[in-house]
This record gives C-alpha cells, sequence and structure tokens, in this order.
C-alpha cells in the first residue's frame, strides 16, 4: 500500500503530537523510554508488530472507519485471512479428518439490506476459522475455510465444526508482555466471514458463539454483544454431537468511504 504525502504528513503529526502528550501525562523518564525502544526491537526483531497492532488498534480502526455504517457491525480482518478459497458447493467447509474433539456446527442465515431489508441473493460468503484446537489451517486444502452463496432469498448455510479460543503466540515480546499485564492471550472461538456482492466487499466481520471461555476477555477486544450467537444442540450426526447457530446479516450500504479512499485523492 502507498500512502499519499499529505495523509502521511498528517498522520506523522498527529502521531508524533499523541506520543508526546502520553510522555507529558505519564511523566515517562529517558529510562522509561530506553525500556520502551529495548521491548519494540524486540517485537520487531520477533515479526510481531502486525500481531501487537491487530490486539491493540484494530478494532479501533474498524470502529471508527465502518462503525457508522448501520447493519451488522463490522469486525477485524485478523491476520489470517487467505484469498482465493474454494467455493464449497455441498456448504461443507471441513475438508481434512476431523480430530476425535471435533464437533459439527451448522451455521445458517439470511444476508439482507440493512437500509430497506430486501434479501441479497447470490451474495458471497468468504468464510475461516480454526479448528477444535485454536489452529487455522494454511494447506491448499483450504481446511475450515471457503466461499458460500446465498439463494434467491438471501439465504446461506455451511457445515463446519465448532471453533475453538485461539490464543496468540506466548513465547513472543507480545506474549510477554500480555504476562506480565497479568492477562491471557486467549481470543474467544469465532468465525471470521467477508461477505460480497457483485464483487465487492460489504462486510468483514466475526461470529462468537454464546456461552465459550474468555467472550468477556477477548486479547483483541473485538467482541460485540450483536455478534454473540447461541448454538442449538441438534441430533448427533457422524458419531459426533452437533449444533445450530443461526446468523443473520444486514449489509451496510455499498461505498461506504474508507481511511485507505481518502489516502488516494
Ligand atoms: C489475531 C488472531 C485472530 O484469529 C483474529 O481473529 C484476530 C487477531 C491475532 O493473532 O492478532
Ligand atoms: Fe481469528
Amino acid at each position: 500500500m502507498t500512502v499519499a504525502t499529505s495523509r502521511l504528513q498528517e498522520v506523522y503529526g498527529n502521531v508524533i503530537a499523541a506520543l508526546r502528550q502520553l510522555v507529558r501525562d505519564q511523566r515517562l523518564t529517558e529510562d522509561e523510554l530506553h525500556a520502551a525502544a529495548e521491548f519494540l526491537n524486540r517485537v520487531g526483531a520477533a515479526g510481531e508488530f502486525p500481531l501487537l497492532f491487530d490486539i491493540t488498534l484494530a478494532v479501533t480502526s474498524v470502529d471508527v472507519t465502518k462503525g457508522a455504517a448501520g447493519g451488522t457491525p463490522a469486525n477485524i480482518l485478523g491476520p489470517y485471512y487467505l484469498p482465493g478459497v474454494p467455493w464449497r458447493a455441498d456448504g461443507k467447509l471441513y475438508v481434512k479428518p476431523l480430530g476425535e474433539g471435533a464437533e459439527l456446527l451448522t451455521v445458517s442465515g439470511r444476508v439482507t439490506e440493512a437500509q430497506d431489508g430486501s434479501p441479497v441473493a447470490d451474495a458471497e460468503l468468504d468464510v475461516w476459522q480454526a479448528d477444535e484446537h485454536g489452529v487455522y489451517d494454511f494447506s491448499d486444502a483450504y481446511h475450515l475455510r471457503g466461499k458460500v452463496k446465498t439463494d434467491a432469498e438471501g439465504r446461506y448455510r455451511f457445515e463446519t465444526i465448532v471453533p475453538a479460543p485461539y490464543e496468540i503466540p506466548k513465547e513472543g515480546p507480545t506474549g510477554e508482555l500480555m504476562r506480565l499485564l497479568g492477562r491471557h492471550h486467549f481470543r474467544p472461538a469465532h468465525i471470521h466471514m467477508i461477505v460480497r456482492v457483485g464483487g465487492e466487499e460489504r462486510l468483514v466481520t466475526q461470529v462468537f458463539p454464546a456461552g465459550g471461555a474468555y467472550l468477556d476477555s477477548d486479547v483483541a477486544e473485538a467482541v460485540k454483544e450483536s455478534l454473540v450467537v447461541p448454538m442449538q444442540p441438534s441430533a448427533m450426526r457422524e458419531g459426533r454431537r452437533a449444533y445450530t447457530m443461526e446468523f443473520d446479516i444486514a449489509l451496510p450500504p455499498a461505498r461506504v468511504p474508507q481511511a485507505a479512499d481518502l489516502a488516494r485523492h
């Protein structure tokens, strides 16, 4: 991504002003600044700046750039989206053998326009999630990833497994920081989705099964109440516990200006 000089100048000026205010407010000593710099060097050496930004700043960015759009709230993309995932004509996102503890989950719902409630046919849901151990798959099988389409009434459905909470890397400096703060390293279980209509991205969000661990203490602080959805137990299938989840999606109007658009002027 290239950044326009005017945007860079404006953001740089404001970053420095905000950090100077922080130095004043906290009366930071030079020793403390050196300690912070040493920590940030370790973050960089570990390649963890994307992680640190994702858990500290991403949800705020989503809120200010997409929060006023209306409809189903947006949520963070996170680091694990893969483009180019296959269509799942049968709706099944699991393509590798499932672990013993994996429980089946059918997610379905209706996609509508938030403005008038009209159903959105042929919307594309691009879905990804962690497995029953909280692990994302990055193989070319695209296990627990895939795209499904809405029908003429705007209905979608996919078959997956119940995700487990995701734990950020604990060994690196970001994990160490959380430990020093007395915080855990988990995101509550969630399913990511991007909704596109006619090739245009209309919503990036996450849905959280209700009742799971860490919903009130997400390390990325990205849980939103209307994205927490109950799971209903259903009949066992394939010798496994099975659940259903209804998640209706109201799309914000198309083309809400984003910061990235402004940067292009
Ligand atoms: C991170 C991981 C996720 O799965 C997610 O949804 C958001 C953030 C992270 O590691 O920062
Ligand atoms: Fe995630």
